[in-house]
């Protein structure tokens, strides 16, 4: 697989870790594997329904039974990618009150919490719970810093897909083949509204429209450049990433005005309505397809988003245990499940996402998640801002908030100004 450099920042934020208050070992020890302990362990998460519900309702089966003495205590806040669940975590955290264990990005979005000392370390623990040879080796580089290890991946998760329906591109002559470039998909896009239908592109809240622009730099400026946005080797400002800016305020223009007040899953269901032709999310759609019953090749079609074939934009939901979390034993019980080969086929046969681990059995999967698979095993690879894999959390916010702005602007200079200053 291909190696890129972004992590080359993590590594350097590690080292301006002065101390993180603990030798990497702050717990007690005890729990999972030990059967010590008892009581709540509080989960939080953002998984409140769909498939993302059912993955996480499989992972509390596989809690359930391996953690008997424990209960699991769901603290999730509603919201796609986190958007309100990371603002009640963050003000919790301020008051020193961690829920036992949450949801973060593997990644970018981890420095936050590590620098201001807010986790333990667990690299002890993976080699207690045989981890350390069991997590694809491109998670472990991503999640250490300064040689320690934060958080136990569940998944791995592919952004950059486009989710269609076949009924509506064939009734406007298209084929259900992924346009080749942006601009063949800019050309389909004007077809459909000739046809008939008037915003063709579904596009949510505005972390969705993050991952478009993301899409979009992605197929215009190729995967090294692209992920060197991330590392400051490719230049925010340059003519390139402005004329990528462009073609992306061109795709918006095929796009629903109510995108500010929708989440993911309305704009999936504005495809799986035949309202909208296409939707660009994550691979978790999958598991809300399944959720759905809906059937692969025929209710929907899905492609690598458009000039990014050959491109695996991964992210990867992980857990950590937070510094001052009320049952660290119930955390580290919680943790082993996570990182196990019954939790993760529990939790990613549901929730729509390939296992962080490398003993995964195909045949368990559906077939999305057979093809991704294997993307996983040959692709190049890119990070995601949107979903924490490529920067600190200030940046993903800012990032947001300026294309949020753009969607109601369209003024490009304007955009591609805020994106280099959310760049620092
Ligand atoms: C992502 C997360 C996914 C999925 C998605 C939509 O940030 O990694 O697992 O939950 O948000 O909510």
């Amino acid at each position: 697989m291909r190696r890129t450099s972004a992590f080359a920042g993590l590594a350097i934020a590690g080292l301006l870790l002065a101390a993180c208050g603990d030798d990497g070992d702050g717990t007690e020890g005890t729990g999972a594997g030990t059967g010590e302990g008892s009581g709540e362990v509080e989960v939080f998460t953002w998984w409140t329904e769909g498939g993302e519900k059912a993955g996480l309702d499989g992972l509390v089966a596989t809690f359930e039974e391996e953690c008997a003495d424990f209960e699991f205590v769901n603290g999730a806040v509603a919201g796609g990618a986190g958007a309100n669940a990371k603002q009640v975590l963050a003000s919790r955290l301020q008051t020193n009150d961690p829920p036992d264990t949450f949801q973060a990005h593997a990644g970018g979005e981890l420095l936050d919490y590590i620098n201001a000392g807010q986790l333990e370390g667990l690299s002890e623990r993976y080699e207690q719970w045989g981890l350390t040879d069991s997590i694809s080796a491109e998670l472990l580089e991503a999640i250490t810093v300064d040689g320690e290890i934060y958080s136990v991946p569940a998944n791995v998760h592919r952004a950059n897909v486009v989710w269609a329906n076949p009924t509506v591109l064939e009734e406007a002559g298209l084929s259900t083949e992924a346009p080749a470039s942006v601009d063949d998909w800019l050309a389909d896009l004007e077809t459909l509204r000739e046809s008939g239908i008037q915003a063709p592109l579904a596009v949510a809240v505005d972390w969705t429209q993050t991952m478009l622009l993301e899409a979009v730099l992605l197929a215009e400026l190729g995967t090294d450049a692209f992920n060197g946005l991330w590392d400051g080797s490719t230049d925010w400002g340059s003519a390139e990433v402005t004329a990528a800016l462009e073609k992306y305020g061109q795709l918006l223009e095929y796009a629903n005005d109510d995108r500010a007040s929708l989440d993911w899953p309305d704009a999936v269901n504005k495809v799986t309505a035949g309202e909208a032709a296409y939707h660009l999310m994550g691979d978790w759609t999958a598991g809300k397809m399944d959720a759905d019953g809906l059937t692969p090749d025929e209710d929907y079609v899905w492609w690598p988003a458009p000039g990014t074939d050959g491109v695996f934009q991964w992210l990867a939901d992980s857990f950590v245990l937070p510094v001052g979390a009320p049952n660290p034993a119930g955390t580290e019980c919680w943790l082993e499940v996570v990182g196990s080969y019954d939790g993760q086929k529990e939790f990613n046969t549901k929730k729509g996402s390939i296992p962080a681990r490398t003993d995964t059995d195909p045949a368990d999967y559906g077939p999305y998640l057979q093809s991704a698979l294997e993307d996983w095993g040959s692709s190049e690879l890119a990070f995601s801002l949107a979903h924490g894999s490529a920067a600190p959390i200030g940046w993903i916010d800012a990032t947001n908030s300026a294309v949020g702005q753009f969607s109601s602007s369209g003024d490009v200079a304007q955009l591609q100004q805020q994106l280099e200053a959310a760049a620092g």
